[in-house]
């Protein structure tokens, strides 16, 4: 069937909508209907339409932490507005309000570029400004929420326009208000306090030793960016190349007691303090120690160069990619008494 589009002011409808290549798992699924936001004031006008109000709704952004199992049976709603706009400058620091539909690595090239200082650390991450917030993105020591001074969502219960603050959006390890209550809040355009001066932060395994590779003894914001962009492309598969969702479980937290048991049974076993009373544990480690790395099962695998990278070799769907899911976690569980907690949306 040819898609139907139909163009209104600010938003666009498609009837049938392809969406796998609208998710970096590369899977086959459709949608009943696409709806794309160019223009958030169009938000009302969308939320107002008979096939809004009836069907289930999922967000969708660029697909890079989404495992669709299946056909979507109602909207896919992507808000596509672009444009950053520098708000306030009060010379130390910035504000600057981007659109939820702006590409994020562009976004931390825009602020290099202009002399800002702090988002290196999170450079080439995949996906939307608009989903940076979602999971409170992170990387190399560093966490979007670190930034994040507003976020203008449309609410969906209130049916408006709501401002919520750094605060409000509840902001912890991959996790927020709006990852607590999917679907809740339509997130329109971010705005970012963003220093002209910061310390680096260098300290995260293997970032002084890729500066020390490319010579550099004094290292500039644009320099740990160049770092962290050589670790990530030698870690991490590339979905242009192999279908992946970047890490498929979070590191777990638990118990400082329940950590020390662990690694008193397995002392190469990474920990990392988290909040009070608590640990993160390498997820990669467990996975790889339950002997999951280089797995394949169709063309459903873990990736041979990171244990927590779930990839699609060819043709897989996404209820085999999460079929494996589930055995690791199940084999995790078994061997170490701990559960893996998927981190990408499985719809
Ligand atoms: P999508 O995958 O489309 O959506 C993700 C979630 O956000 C879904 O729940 C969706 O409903 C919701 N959402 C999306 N847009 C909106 C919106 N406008 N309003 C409300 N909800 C919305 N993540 C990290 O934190 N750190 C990393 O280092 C990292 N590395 C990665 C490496 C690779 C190779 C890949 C493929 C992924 C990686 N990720 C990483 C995960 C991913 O890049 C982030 O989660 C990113 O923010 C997803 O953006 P997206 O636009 O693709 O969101
Ligand atoms: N490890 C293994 N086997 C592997 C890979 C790693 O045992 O195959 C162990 C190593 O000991 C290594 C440790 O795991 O030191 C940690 O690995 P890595 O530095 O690659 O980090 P990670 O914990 O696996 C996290 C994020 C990544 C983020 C990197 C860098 C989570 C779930 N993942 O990965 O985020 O880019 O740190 O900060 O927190 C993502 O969220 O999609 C993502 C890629």
């Amino acid at each position: 069937m040819t898609p139907d589009t139909l163009k209104e002011s600010g938003y666009r409808v498609t009837e049938g909508a392809d969406l796998s290549r609208r998710n970096s798992f590369r899977v086959p699924a459709r949608t009943q209907w696409l709806i794309e936001i160019d223009d958030a004031s169009a938000l009302l006008e969308v939320y107002g339409l008979g096939t809004v109000k009836r069907s289930p709704l999922l967000i969708l952004g660029e697909g890079s932490n989404v495992l669709l199992t299946r056909d979507w049976p109602g909207v896919v709603l992507s808000i596509v507005a672009r444009g950053i706009h520098i708000l306030e400058d009060g010379g130390d620091h910035a504000l600057v309000r981007v659109e939820a539909g702006e590409n994020w690595n562009e976004f931390v090239h825009w602020s290099l570029g202009r002399g800002f200082a702090g988002l290196e650390n999170l450079v080439l991450i995949p996906g939307s400004v608009g989903a940076a917030p979602i999971q409170n993105i992170g990387a190399y020591g560093v966490e979007a929420r670190e930034f994040i001074a507003t976020v203008e969502a449309f609410d969906r219960h209130i049916g408006r326009l709501v401002r919520l603050d750094n605060a409000a959006c509840a902001f912890a390890y991959r996790d927020s208000l709006f990852k607590r209550e999917p679907d809740r809040y339509v997130v329109c355009a971010v705005e970012f306090r963003l220093p002209r001066r910061r310390e680096l932060h260098i300290d995260y395994a293997g970032v002084r030793e890729e500066l020390a590779a490319m010579r550099i003894d004094t290292p500039s914001h644009a320099a740990v960016a160049e770092a962290v962009m050589r670790l990530r492309m030698r870690k991490l598969p590339n979905p242009a190349e192999i279908g992946n969702a970047g890490s498929f479980f979070k590191n777990p937290i638990v118990a400082d007691a329940h950590a020390e048991v662990l690694q008193r049974a397995n002392p190469t076993l990474p920990c990392w303090p988290a909040t009070d009373g608590n640990r993160k544990l390498s997820a990669a480690w467990l996975v790889d120690a339950a002997g999951f790395k280089g797995v394949r099962e169709g063309d459903a695998g873990v990736s041979e160069r990171h244990a927590l990278v779930l990839v699609n070799h060819g043709t897989t769907t996404g209820a085999h990619v999460w079929v494996l899911a589930e055995k690791i976690i199940a084999a995790v569980q078994a061997r170490f008494g701990v559960r893996l907690e998927p981190e990408p949306r499985i719809v």
